[in-house]
């Protein structure tokens, strides 16, 4: 028999459904029947022939098929350490670090970057996982309208005295419109107000950039040319380990 507390939470939430329900934003899961204009696929890797291989041949000689554990105790394999030494090379970066999702990305690195007490600058079309991942993070955040790198110098002018780490969030290809962060422009505004810049490039990684390295290479070069005040922060680009494809060009 279900206990009392049990019964109302359960009202509880059958009635918040319902409340969804009346405001049309309940939702499903369904399967796309045909066209998918949607996806993210855009370099058609999903079902490439080439890749269901590559998967199965190293599902059949990896040590093991689950991680066991964390991958600080006892989850890591040798070959994470080469396929993110590998990517880092392809990206031109210091590092990579690969996550289970874009999603767990996003919050990881922000909750590290970021602190209570910290300003973080955000474009108004950020995807929600960056959201939340600055949220959580517990910084302030600024919401700057979509790509208005006149109104982010206004935030970042108005903030210029504060001392804390600041940090500018924007996509580099925008998941919602396609359209792209005039990057060049945002790092020079980012090095004269000695704040950092976390790049989102899911949609960007694979097929911007020269041989598809998007943005990230271009932003670490201006990064290396900073004033002190902004190497502090230098230009990171954060490289999508789900690896989102774009064909839009900007
Ligand atoms: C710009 C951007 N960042 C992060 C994510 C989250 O990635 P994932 O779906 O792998 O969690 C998405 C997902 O579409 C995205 O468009």
């Amino acid at each position: 028999m279900l206990s009392r507390t049990h019964v109302r939470l359960r009202e509880e939430l059958a009635g918040e459904l319902r409340g969804l329900d009346a405001r049309g934003l309940r939702r499903s899961f369904e399967e796309l029947p045909a066209g998918n204009f949607c996806s993210n696929d855009y370099l058609g890797l999903a079902g490439h022939p080439h890749l269901r291989e590559e998967v199965l041949r190293a599902v059949r000689e990896a040590p093991r098929v689950a991680s066991t554990g964390s991958r600080l105790l006892s989850g890591h394999v040798a070959a994470w350490g080469e396929l993110e030494e590998e990517f880092a090379q392809f990206a031109g970066s210091e590092a990579a670090l690969y996550f289970g999702s874009g999603y767990a990305a996003n919050l990881g690195l922000l909750t590290t970057l970021l602190g209570p007490g910290d300003l973080v600058f955000s474009d108004a079309l950020n995807h929600a996982s960056l959201i939340d991942g600055m949220r959580l993070s517990g910084a302030r955040k600024l919401v700057y309208a979509h790509l208005d790198l006149n109104a982010l110098e206004d935030a970042l002018r108005a903030h210029a005295a504060e001392t804390c780490r600041k940090v500018i969030v924007t996509e580099s290809v925008f998941s919602m419109d396609g359209d792209c962060a005039p990057l060049a422009r945002l790092l020079e505004l980012a090095e004269r107000y000695g704040a950092g810049v976390v790049v989102d490039e899911a949609h960007a990684t694979g097929v911007h950039g020269q041989g598809g390295r998007a943005a990230g290479k271009v932003v670490r070069k201006i990064g290396r040319s900073c004033t002190p005040a902004a190497r502090r922060w230098p230009a990171r680009a954060r490289l999508s380990a789900a690896a989102n494809y774009s064909s839009k060009r900007c």
